[in-house]
């Protein structure tokens, strides 16, 4: 794609409006969410937004106190009431602000007026342990970006994740668009990963001949609007060369009983994989900040836990430090990518292997110049 589609901040601008307030995005873990009042909070396209748990319901509110704009949840994650910290408004489940200290002394808002306060709310759809958002008035329907065996696959594997979860977020100066390419491409592990993932995990490389015929092939009208959930996919992906029998390996329930790599790829952000059979998971969302700089956000967990043992942060905080070196390789490598980028860089020259990334861009590409179909 031309330079500015990774370097350019009216691109960047283009992109929030035409791709990422449209999609689903992927926004936490349900079992961050499980008690009433627990909240979580982001950054979706430059908004601050806050998902709480009322009673059991779930609900994506514009995290922005309706009075003064405080901040209603300051933490990334906690537990407390839906109630501004700055002069004490408190939020119902509609998003209304239910409780106004001192109304009648101080505000003297009409019933007209309070009546037509509300938060900003956000459509949300949870799979399985995976909370999703969407912040179009008027969101696509789920099943129209996620094909249902995929939906399926993300909800059974993401059910068997365990309750106890660490996260952090690592920060690369590459556009959120060259993680994808990198993804999409099973080739480049045994370059840049060779002393780490690539030692337990035999990658495949194979061309895709149908995507190859539809890649190269003159668009047809109108198919652009069901290409979307093509760009998603999950599942089985690599046999690994042995699963090392680490005692806690014993202490999970397994998801699945294949000695495999499994891979799950959610357009357009969202990046699952398991790289030891079902044992443990990775979740990784690139969440664009600019055009040159992507968060990384990233958890992990075991399958649930048969019963609690007394290590089990310290396995997790291993595998954080596995996820540390391999994605450190990716971040290098984009970041190179990223760095060499100019006005009149020459576009790349992908090959038959690159089917699926050239796919994505020209249906992206119609998507950023001509307003595209979804
Ligand atoms: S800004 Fe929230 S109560 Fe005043
Ligand atoms: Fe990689």
């Amino acid at each position: 794609m031309p330079p500015a589609a990774y370097r350019s901040q009216e691109w960047f601008a283009r992109e929030r409006g035409r791709l990422f307030r449209r999609v689903w995005q992927f926004a936490g873990l349900k079992t961050m969410l499980g008690e009433h009042n627990a909240f979580i909070t982001r950054e979706v396209c430059g908004v601050p937004v806050v998902i709480q748990n009322f009673d059991g319901e779930l609900r994506a509110f514009e995290n922005l106190c309706l009075h003064r704009g405080a901040k209603l949840q300051w933490e990334r994650a906690g537990r407390r009431p839906l109630l501004c910290r700055y002069h004490g408004w408190g939020y119902d489940k509609a998003g209304a602000p239910a409780n106004i200290p001192l109304h009648d002394e101080l505000y003297r808002f009409s019933t007209a007026e309070r009546a037509g306060m509300c938060l900003r709310s956000f459509a949300l759809r949870t799979v399985g342990n995976l909370v999703f958002i969407n912040m179009n008035a008027e969101p696509i329907p789920f099943e129209q970006q996620f094909d249902a065996g995929f939906i399926a696959s993300l909800e059974s594997s993401s059910n068997a994740y365990d309750g106890e979860v660490i996260t952090t977020t690592w920060t690369g100066r590459f556009n959120w668009k060259l993680a994808y390419e990198n993804l999409r491409d099973a080739n480049h592990p045994r370059f840049v990963h060779a002393q780490t993932l690539a030692r337990s995990v035999d990658f495949i490389c194979n061309v895709d001949e149908a995507l190859v015929i539809d890649a190269d092939a003159e668009p047809a009208p109108g198919a652009g609007r069901d290409l979307l959930r093509r760009f998603s996919w999950g599942g089985r992906d690599a046999p690994l060369r042995g699963v090392a029998p680490y005692a806690w390996r014993g202490m999970v329930e397994r998801w699945g009983s294949d000695d495999a790599y499994y891979n799950w790829l959610a357009f357009p952000n969202l990046h699952i994989a398991s790289g030891d059979g079902g044992h443990a998971f990775t979740i990784e969302h690139h969440v664009p900040l600019a055009p040159d700089r992507t968060a990384i956000e990233i958890y992990w967990m075991t399958a649930k836990k048969r019963r609690p043992y007394p290590y089990s942060s310290t396995v997790l905080l291993a595998l954080m430090h596995g996820s540390k070196l391999v994605v450190g390789e990716d971040v290098r490598v984009m970041e190179s990518v990223q760095a060499g980028l100019h006005d009149d860089a020459p576009q790349g020259n992908q090959g038959a292997f690159e089917a699926s990334n050239r796919l994505i861009e020209r249906w992206y590409m119609d998507l950023m110049e001509n307003g595209g179909e979804f």
